[in-house]
């Protein structure tokens, strides 16, 4: 997918940073390849990105890359194990054959376990020697939007709504959780490390709350306008798993309308921050323009 230069830019410390990870990870050489298979090269990196633009907006504070990729190792994991045969039983991820296609299903699962405890690995040694609290609010952050209460907890709600019909605030809730939890921390990691005070943590996570209803609400209707090689992922899956999805609520276009409106109002949000906050802007606009 095109990304305008600004965020290419971003990108590129965000992959040779991933690859240092695995690199020092210890994993024997046959998880490394399969972790590698997943989550190098091909994803959009949006949540690492989300991280790296809003810390921009303070002049001081930690280094945002360690939590960067712990967000990207944990939305790695998820993705693994959502493809799983259990789960969404994909065969193509980012472009190339999933995980448990590639390396068989225990691997994959292995793998996904890897990403994320090693994601907390990760985060402890950067964060954990630092005397205040802003690292431990990270570890906080992450952990609570990963697990029962955010995205696990989703994927759970996702599961016991498939093949039934649920209402949209039911919907609204699944969504939320299980892919506006990862994007909310991702955001608001990046203001904890610039040591935001209160009152921007609070405009940037209701900015974060409207561009993670919008991110599944795009994803939904991807899954039902694109094609496999545009998306890197097999199109149609929501309705032949008998998925209730915004699509299915509100049409095409009702479901295009929300999410446009939705990182309207996150710009919006975006306001008072001025010109630093170009680089968030631009992610912010590609939660709708996007195409894959
Ligand atoms: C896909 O996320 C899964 C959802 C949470 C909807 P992305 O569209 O960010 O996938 P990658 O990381 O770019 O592959
Ligand atoms: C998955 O949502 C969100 C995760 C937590 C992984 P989907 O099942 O719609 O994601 P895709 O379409 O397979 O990427
Ligand atoms: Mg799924
Ligand atoms: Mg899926
Ligand atoms: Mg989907």
């Amino acid at each position: 997918m095109e990304m305008p230069a600004i965020l290419r830019a971003m990108r590129e410390p965000v992959e040779a940073a991933l690859r240092e990870v695995l690199d020092q990870s210890g994993a024997p050489p046959d998880l490394r390849e399969a972790m590698a298979w997943s989550l190098l090269d091909g994803g959009k990196r949006l949540r690492p990105l989300l991280v790296l633009a809003t810390r921009r907006l303070f002049p001081d504070g930690l280094d945002p890359m360690p939590a960067a990729c712990a967000l990207e190792m944990i939305h790695t994991y998820s993705l693994i194990h959502d493809d799983l045969p259990a789960m969404d039983d994909d065969d193509l991820r980012r472009g190339r054959p999933t995980c448990h296609r590639r390396f068989g299903e225990a691997m994959a699962i292995l793998a996904g376990d890897a990403l994320l405890t090693e994601a907390f690995a990760v985060l402890a040694r950067a964060y954990g020697g630092t005397d205040d609290a802003t690292g431990i609010a990270v570890v906080r952050e992450i952990a609570e939007a990963a697990g029962p209460a955010g995205m696990v907890g989703g994927q759970v709600l996702d599961l016991l709504a498939t093949g039934r019909a649920i209402s949209r605030a039911d919907l609204e809730t699944l969504h939320r959780c299980k892919t506006g939890a990862l994007i909310r921390a991702a955001v608001r990691c990046g203001a904890l490390l610039g040591r935001a005070d209160p009152r921007d943590l609070a405009i940037l996570t209701r900015c974060a709350d409207r561009l993670g209803l919008a991110f599944q609400v795009v994803d939904d209707l991807l899954d039902v306008t694109s094609t496999a090689e545009i998306l890197g992922k097999t199109p149609g899956k929501d309705q032949a798993q008998g998925k209730t999805t915004m699509v299915t609520l509100l049409g095409i276009e009702g479901a295009r309308h929300l999410g446009e409106a939705l990182v309207r109002d996150a710009l919006a949000d975006l306001q008072p921050f001025g010109p630093q906050a170009e680089s968030l802007r631009a992610i912010a606009a590609l939660f709708v323009e996007r195409t894959a």
